[in-house]
């Protein structure tokens, strides 16, 4: 199983997105991502056997409970580059609890064998992914001229394990569990 953590949208924001992509798409013929595909990966986990799922669910549990967090949703920007893109992104201001609960992830997943990410952690929303030459010069421009943007904000309480599948043209994700940070309070 290929698996992957990430925080998922709220509607709204869902909404809004949806929007700036149909004005953005008529402009460039890239991979536009399904719209029910967006999220902020919080931790990339890659393959693993499905005989030891709960094992996994399990440690991820260790990062409960935690304090519910702000994201907001702004701007628009290139991996790794504008000249050379291989990505189109919208960007995730983090007033520190995700960076936090990314880190947490590393350190808690680290003991079973699955290896910290190098990378500095950057928090996205993949919009697009560029895979072959195409003329970009319209999508660049129109981009310019809608930054800088606001997406929306939103409260998070929650992330997500996801299990991605090959699909026919994008991959297909599937919640596998959800984490909860703080237990409901019985009603009384
Ligand atoms: P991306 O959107 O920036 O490509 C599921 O594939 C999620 O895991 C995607 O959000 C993707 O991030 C991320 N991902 C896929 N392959 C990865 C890799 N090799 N290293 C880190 N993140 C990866």
């Amino acid at each position: 199983m290929r698996l992957f953590t990430a925080i998922d949208l709220p509607s709204g924001i869902l909404f809004r997105l949806e929007r700036l992509i149909s004005a953005l798409r008529p402009e460039a013929l890239i991979k536009w991502s399904p719209i029910d595909n967006l999220h902020v990966t919080i931790k990339f986990i890659g393959e693993w056997p499905e005989a030891r799922l709960e094992e996994l669910a399990e440690k991820l549990a260790s990062l409960l409970p935690r304090e519910p967090f702000e994201l907001q949703i702004r701007d628009l920007g290139w991996f790794p580059n504008e000249r050379n893109p291989r990505v189109l992104w919208a960007g995730v201001q983090d007033s520190g609890g995700l960076l936090q609960l990314a880190r947490d992830t590393e350190e808690c997943l680290e003991p079973l064998g699955i290896a910290r990410e190098e990378r500095d952690f950057c928090p996205h929303l993949t919009l697009a992914r560029i895979k072959n030459p195409v003329p970009l010069r319209r999508l660049r421009e129109r981009v310019r001229e809608m930054q800088p943007c606001d997406l929306g904000s939103f409260r998070v309480s929650h992330f997500t394990l996801f299990r991605s599948e090959p699909g026919s043209n994008a991959s297909i994700y599937h919640q596998l569990r959800a984490y909860r940070f703080q237990a409901a309070l019985a009603a009384s």
